[in-house]
Formats: C-alpha cells, sequence, structure tokens
C-alpha cells in the first residue's frame, strides 16, 4: 500500500528579532548573521504562545483548508524538544485545543504520543505513521504529524543567533497528493553523543556548535550509505557507472539549524560522493588543491576539531569546492529553494526540515519548474544523536496544493522587535495576558497553574 504527505501547513510566530538588530546588540558584524550562516530573520514567541499552541494552530489550519472532520484522522502525533512536561504528551494538549473548535469528544479515537530525539524525531514519527498506513491499519483515516519547536538558546551564546520558532503539520495518507514516500529504502544512523541536549530542568540546550555540526555531517552520510545499498538491493533505482545516488535525487532537503548549514552538509555529501567518481578529477584540477586529511585519519570527531592545520585547509578546500561550477549546479537546481524559508524564519529544530521541503516545493514552483514524478531525497539529523536519510516522489496532483502556497501570506502581517522587547520575551518576564500582539482565531495560552496541587496545568483559549 502506498502512504505519504497529502497536504501540509505551518504555523510561525508574528514577532521577529531581525539579523541587523541582534548583530548590532551583540557588536557582530551583520554580514555574519545575514552571510555567514543565512540568518535574516529569527521568529519569536509571544508570551502567550508554546509549542503546543503552535502544534495545534498549525492543525487546525491543515483541518480547515481540506474540509476535515475530526473522524477523518486516526492518529495525531507531536515531535518537538521543547516539551514542558515530563509525563503529559503534548498530543494530549493539542487535542483539547482542537476540541475547543470541533466539539468536547471529538478527537478521542485519535491516538498518539509525543516523540523525542532532537532534531530528528519527526522523521521517525513520519516513518511510523507511514508504516501504519501501508499496513492498512489506517482504514482509510489520516494521520497528522505535527513538528513543533522554540528554538532558544543562552543569551550571549553562540547559538543566540540561530534562534527560531514555528510547527509544521503534515497529514499523511494513502492517496498522497504530493509525496509518496519510496518504500523499504528508509536508513538510520545512531550513536550514543553529547553533541546538544538539554538536561531536565533546563530551558536551553547544551551546545557544542561545531562538534554538533560536524557529527551532523558524518551520522547522515552513514545513512546514506545505507540508503545506498537499500536503494541497490531493492531496484528502486538502477545506477550506472559513474553516477552517485545524489544524481537520482532531483532535490534534496537538509535538516536547517539555520540556513547555510543546509549548503555545508550538501557540500560535505557531494564531496564525499564525487570522490569515487571520474569526474572528481576535473574538479580537483579545478581547485587547484589536493583534498586534505587529518593527521590522525582515524582519529575522533575532537581530534578531526583540534587539528587546526587540517580544519583550515578543510574549509578553504570547501569554500573553492562550492565555488566550483559543478557543485554550484547541484546547489542551485537541488538545495537552494528549501533554504529560503530558513533565512526567513530561523531554526524550527525538529521542523526545519520539513520547513525546508515546503519552502522548495512554494518557490520551485514558482520558478515554473513541472515537480510530477520528482524525486525528493531528505537528510534528517537529531543531536545526541541520530540520522535518518528517505525519499519520496512528487505526484502527479501536487499543483492542487503547491499552487495556493504563500509563506508570507502564512505568516502574517509579522512584528520586528525591539532589542528591550526580545531581551523580556527572552527572560520570561511577561505574562501571557501581556503578549505583544493580539491574534485572531488562534489559540493561544492562557495560564500556568502554579499552586501544589496543580503546578503545570496550561489553560489554552480561542481567540474570537
Ligand atoms: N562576514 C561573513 N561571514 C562571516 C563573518 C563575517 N564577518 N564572520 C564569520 N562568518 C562566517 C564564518 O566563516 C562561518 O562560515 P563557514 O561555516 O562557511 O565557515 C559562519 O559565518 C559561522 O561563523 P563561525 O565563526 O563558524 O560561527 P560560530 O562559531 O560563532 O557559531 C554555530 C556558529 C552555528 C556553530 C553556532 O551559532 C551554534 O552553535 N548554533 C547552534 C547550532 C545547533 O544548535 N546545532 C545543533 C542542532 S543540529
Amino acid at each position: 500500500m502506498t502512504a505519504g504527505i497529502d497536504d501540509i501547513a505551518i504555523y510561525i510566530p508574528r514577532l521577529y528579532i531581525d539579523a541587523a538588530d541582534f548583530a548590532e546588540a551583540r557588536g557582530l558584524d551583520p554580514v555574519k548573521l545575514q552571510k555567514g550562516l543565512g540568518v535574516s530573520q529569527m521568529a519569536i514567541v509571544d508570551a502567550n504562545q508554546d509549542p503546543a499552541c503552535l502544534a495545534a494552530n498549525a492543525c487546525l489550519r491543515v483541518m480547515e483548508k481540506n474540509n476535515l472532520d475530526p473522524q477523518d484522522i486516526g492518529r495525531l502525533y507531536i515531535s518537538t524538544e521543547s516539551a514542558f512536561d515530563e509525563s503529559k504528551a503534548m498530543n494530549s494538549y493539542v487535542i483539547g485545543m482542537l476540541e475547543q473548535v470541533y466539539g468536547q469528544g471529538s478527537f478521542e479515537h485519535c491516538g498518539g504520543v509525543e516523540t523525542k530525539f532532537a532534531c530528528v524525531s519527526g522523521s521517525y514519527a513520519l516513518y511510523d505513521n507511514t508504516n501504519w498506513i501501508r499496513a492498512g491499519e489506517a482504514e482509510g483515516k489520516s494521520a497528522l504529524v505535527v513538528v513543533s519547536d522554540i528554538a532558544k538558546y543562552d543569551m550571549g551564546s553562540s547559538g543566540e543567533m540561530t534562534q527560531g520558532a514555528g510547527a509544521v503539520v503534515m497529514l499523511l495518507n494513502d492517496k498522497p497528493r504530493l509525496l509518496e514516500f519510496d518504500p523499504k529504502v528508509t536508513s538510520t544512523s545512531i550513536k550514543d553523543e553529547y553533541d546538544f541536549y538539554r538536561p531536565f530542568g533546563k530551558e536551553t540546550p547544551i551546545v557544542h556548535g561545531q562538534y554538533s555540526n560536524l557529527l551532523y555531517m558524518i551520522q547522515v552520510r552513514k545513512a546514506l550509505e545505507s540508503y545506498k545499498k537499500k536503494v541497490i538491493s531493492s531496484n528502486l533505482i538502477q545506477m550506472k557507472e559513474g553516477e552517485t545516488i545524489l544524481d537520482h535525487m532531483d532535490y534534496i532537503n537538509m535538516h536547517l539549524p539555520y540556513s547555510n548549514m543546509g549548503k555545508k552538509a550538501l557540500a560535505y555529501l557531494v564531496r564525499h560522493e564525487w570522490r569515487q567518481l571520474p569526474r572528481w578529477k576535473n574538479i580537483l584540477e579545478q581547485i587547484g588543491m589536493k583534498e586534505p586529511v587529518p593527521k590522525d585519519p582515524r582519529g575522533t570527531i575532537e581530534s578531526v576539531l583540534a587539528d587546526e592545520e587540517f580544519m583550515a585547509k578543510d574549509h578553504e578546500f570547501t569554500k573553492l569546492f562550492t565555488k566550483t561550477q559543478e557543485y554550484q549546479d547541484v546547489f542551485e537546481s537541488k538545495l537552494s529553494s528549501s533554504l529560503i524559508a530558513s533565512t526567513m524564519i530561523g531554526n524550527l529544530y525538529t521542523a526545519s526540515l520539513y520547513l525546508g521541503f515546503r519552502s522548495s516545493l512554494e518557490f520551485e514552483y514558482q520558478k515554473g519548474v513541472d515537480l510530477d514524478g520528482k524525486r525528493i531525497g531528505f537528510g534528517s539529523y537529531g543531536s545526541g544523536s541520530s540520522a535518518m536519510v528517505f525519499s519520496g516522489v512528487v505526484q502527479p496532483e501536487y499543483a492542487e496544493i503547491v499552487k495556493s502556497m504563500n509563506l508570507e501570506s502564512e505568516i502574517g502581517q509579522r512584528r520586528r522587535l525591539t532589542w528591550s522587547e526580545y531581551e523580556e520575551l527572552h527572560e520570561n518576564k511577561l505574562a501571557p495576558e501581556q503578549s505583544k500582539v493580539h491574534t485572531k482565531k488562534e489559540f493561544v495560552l492562557v495560564d500556568i497553574k502554579t499552586d501544589v496541587e496543580s503546578r503545570g496545568e496550561r489553560r489554552y483559549a480561542f481567540t474570537s
């Protein structure tokens, strides 16, 4: 049985901090954010928003757009790394909110869980729900998989310039109009690591950014190796001599903690793949230097990062490689459109990859590209750490969905925060009723109880 993404909706908070204001306040060169990282604006949640509200708002959008009834939905999964309860799952809050609109008990048949594995958990949730449909368990119903996060880092930390917030929901079913997932090729890689984690009770993560970036690329490359084997053994794709699996992906969506990380990760994968092929000779001639190798090629990630000479040479090599026409063609045709939304919104943790997918559809369609039958590859990464590589094929009915996509209008009118407003929000100084904007027909947080018996209970409202 086939399964895949039938429709997709997003919810992005209206407030944002502009990269220029951020750079000025932190004494940074704005070009570092805009060009070095690819960050122009970072979405920030208001005082009356949490990741459950973002998720519920995204769900409502996909339900209303498709005239869905709660009975059409068999499962609702939430993937997040911004959980605020150690036991109660976020999907229960979301169902509570949706029932304010659809009626009490309207979703009671709709099972699901909250899944956690840093930024990769949404991909596991998609895979599990796809298999629920493929197994025939769905009996005609659809699944909602929501990825919702608030990427918030410590004040003054290097991660603070890669923040953002938002939710993406994917409607999955057995007659997907957007993307059908390729069967039997989803591949994973996993390793116990401490590149980025958030201990109990801490609102912001502990991040080893450069370590995490390198680990991300290594883990995705490992998952890609396994994907290649599965693609060949399952006969999904017939590879010819001198080809790489990446030649068979029309689009590649990468996990995007910030937009330029996609470019870096793609360059790493392409380099790794092309190194084995006849075309590499020509690339090396253009670059004009040998590909550097670390002093200890079998060393750890720490030893590679500590090898300053190698790191500097590798950086230089990568820069020259990304300037070659051959890499530019791959970048422009397969990745560039997926980065646009990230530049405008910032880091969405679990939702970053899927916002990129959404961005790619919208901006490729606007270019006039016919997407029917195009294969899209996904490189998902979650710190801690695990990667997942999988793919799918755009379906003939895709234009029905993609023609009305409009990122700017879906975000709505945005408000640029002043630095002091940003600081107030970051330090959680405002109560929900002191929110900066008043939105209509959206779920908002009203109250979090503090008394002993009901501490942590959250109340939400649907604004009129
Ligand atoms: N003008 C233009 N570019 C500039 C610049 C300037 N003035 N200053 C720096 N840059 C470039 C750098 O060359 C670098 O580009 P490169 O990656 O192509 O080399 C980029 O900007 C970033 O600069 P760098 O000095 O490497 O950044 P940093 O050490 O301050 O931190 C991160 C960058 C991404 C590591 C950090 O923001 C972070 O940790 N973010 C969190 C990421 C995360 O959470 N990852 C885990 C989940 S996957």
